[in-house]
C-alpha cells in the first residue's frame, strides 16, 4: 500500500492534494471496494465522510442497509438519494430518441449513470461544504473518465480522489485491510465478476469473461432466461410511443421508470436481451463485457421501427449516424459537450413525429417487431401494393430511371471506352 508524499504534484488539476482533504463526499454502493475505500479515507486524510448512495434502479440492492453500513464504518451521514426518475427522464430518455448503442451492441446505462452521480455528489458536497469527492472506479476503466469529468465540468472548486486507483491494493489485500478493520466482507465478494446495473441494464467484467475463447457462463446471468430454457410459447407485447419514449404498455399508461421495468421483466423471461459484446473502451483497452438489457432490446427495437416508419429515406440514412455519434459521447462521459447537446435538439425535432404503437414477438432471445402503426406514418398502402388500381404512377417511372441512372452510366461508357483503349 502506498502512503501519500505531501510534496508530490496530482497529475492533474482537479484531483486533491492531501493537505486539501477535510470533508468527502465519497459514492458510495455498499460494496467491498468502497467500505474499504470509507475507512481507509478517514485513515489516510484524517478526513471526514459524507456516504452517498444512489437509486438507479439497481436491483438487489437493500438501501436502509446500505446507509447504515456507511454509518458503521464512521461516515459522519449517509445519504441514499432515490434517482430514479431523474435518471429514466433525462438520462435514459435522450439514449431511446438517439436509439443509443456504442459500437452497436452496448446499449449504455453504466455510461448514462456515472454523470448523474457524479452531479448528485457535487450537490451534496457543495451542501455539505465538503471539498473532495469520492469515487471507487479503478485507473482501467471508463467510470473515472465519465466522473472526473464531470464533477470537473460542474465544480471547478471541488477536487476529485480516487482511492482504487493509487492504493494498490489487490483483491486479497483489500479483504486482509476489511478483516483489519472490521468491514463485513460478503460473500458475495467471492463471485467472480465485476458487475454494474441499474433500471437500463446489468454488465458484468472480469474473471473468465476476459478469455475470448470461452462462452458467456452460466453463472454471468442474473437477470435473463439464457434463451435454450426460457418458455417454449412466444409472448407478444404492444407498446405505444409519444414523442419518440414509450408511454404504455399493452394499452396500459405507465409512467416510464415503472414502464422499463415491466418491459425488463417480459424480456428476460423470454431470454431477450444477451449482448457479448467485445468494446473499445475511452482509455485504449479493449475488452469484453456480457451485457443483460432486456428491457433496452426491446424499447430500442420498437422504437427504431417506429422512427423507420414516420421519417423520410433521407432521413433514415443520416439518423443512424448521428446515432452512432450520440453514443459515443455519452460512452465517453462528455455529457456537457456542446456537441452532445446540438445532437440532442436534432433527436428531439425527429422524435416529435415518433408516436404509434409496435407489436413484437418475444421468443428464445428474440425480440421481433411484427406489428406497426403511427398517425405519421410516411406509408400508403394503396400506392405500395401489389394489386392493380393503386395510385401510385408506374409509366413515370421509365423516364424517373433514365435521368436517376444518367451520371452512373455515363462514367460507365467512358471507363469502358478507355479500358479498350
Ligand atoms: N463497459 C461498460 C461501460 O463502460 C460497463 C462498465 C461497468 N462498470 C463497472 N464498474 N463494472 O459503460
Amino acid at each position: 500500500m502506498t502512503t501519500h508524499d505531501p510534496a508530490a504534484a496530482p497529475a492533474a488539476a482537479y484531483l486533491a492534494r492531501p493537505h486539501e482533504v477535510h470533508r468527502v463526499v465519497l459514492l458510495y454502493s455498499g460494496g467491498l471496494d468502497t467500505s474499504v475505500m470509507l475507512k481507509w479515507v478517514q485513515d489516510q486524510y484524517d478526513a471526514e465522510v459524507v456516504a452517498l448512495c444512489v437509486n438507479l434502479g439497481q436491483p438487489e440492492d437493500d438501501f436502509d442497509a446500505i446507509r447504515q453500513k456507511a454509518l458503521d464504518l464512521g461516515a459522519v451521514a449517509s445519504l441514499v438519494v432515490d434517482a430514479r426518475e431523474e435518471f429514466a427522464h433525462q438520462y435514459v430518455a435522450p439514449a431511446i430518441r438517439a436509439n443509443a448503442r456504442y459500437q452497436g451492441g452496448y446499449p449504455p446505462f453504466t455510461a448514462l449513470g456515472r454523470p448523474l452521480l457524479a452531479k448528485l455528489a457535487c450537490q451534496v458536497a457543495h451542501e455539505r461544504e465538503a471539498d473532495t469527492v469520492a469515487h471507487g472506479c479503478t485507473g482501467k476503466g471508463n467510470d473515472q473518465v465519465r466522473i472526473d469529468a464531470a464533477v470537473a465540468t460542474l465544480a471547478p472548486d471541488l477536487r476529485v480522489i480516487a482511492p482504487v486507483r493509487e492504493w494498490e491494493m489487490g483483491r486479497d489485500e483489500e479483504i486482509a485491510y476489511a478483516r483489519e478493520h472490521g468491514i463485513p466482507v460478503s460473500s458475495t465478494v467471492e463471485r467472480p465478476y465485476s458487475i454494474d446495473d441499474n433500471l437500463w441494464g446489468r454488465s458484468s467484467e472480469g474473471g473468465v469473461i476476459e478469455d475470448l475463447d470461452v462462452a458467456p457462463p452460466e453463472d454471468v446471468f442474473q437477470l435473463v432466461t439464457p434463451p435454450e430454457r426460457a418458455p417454449d410459447r412466444p409472448e407478444e407485447i404492444e407498446l405505444a410511443f409519444r414523442d419518440g419514449l414509450p408511454v404504455a404498455l399493452d394499452g396500459q399508461e405507465l409512467p416510464l421508470v415503472e414502464l422499463i421495468g415491466r418491459v425488463a421483466e417480459v424480456g428476460a423471461r423470454n431470454g431477450v436481451g444477451i449482448v457479448d459484446h467485445l468494446e473499445d473502451r475511452v482509455v485504449g483497452l479493449k475488452v469484453r463485457d456480457i451485457y443483460e438489457v432486456p428491457a433496452a432490446e426491446v424499447i430500442l427495437t420498437a422504437h427504431r421501427e417506429l422512427e423507420k416508419l414516420v421519417c423520410t429515406g433521407r432521413e433514415n440514412a443520416l439518423k443512424p449516424q448521428l446515432d452512432a455519434l450520440w453514443a459515443q459521447l455519452a460512452y465517453e462521459g462528455l455529457w456537457y459537450e456542446p456537441l452532445l447537446s446540438d445532437l440532442n435538439a436534432f433527436m428531439d425535432r425527429v422524435n416529435e413525429r415518433v408516436e404509434g404503437e409496435v407489436v413484437l414477438r418475444l421468443y428464445k432471445g428474440n425480440a421481433t417487431v411484427i406489428r406497426r402503426r403511427s398517425p405519421n406514418a410516411i406509408y400508403d398502402r394503396s400506392m405500395a401494393t401489389f394489386d392493380a388500381d393503386a395510385s401510385f404512377s408506374q409509366s413515370s417511372s421509365p423516364g424517373f430511371i433514365e435521368l436517376f441512372s444518367l451520371q452512373s452510366r455515363m462514367a460507365h461508357r467512358v471507363a469502358e471506352s478507355r479500358s479498350r483503349g
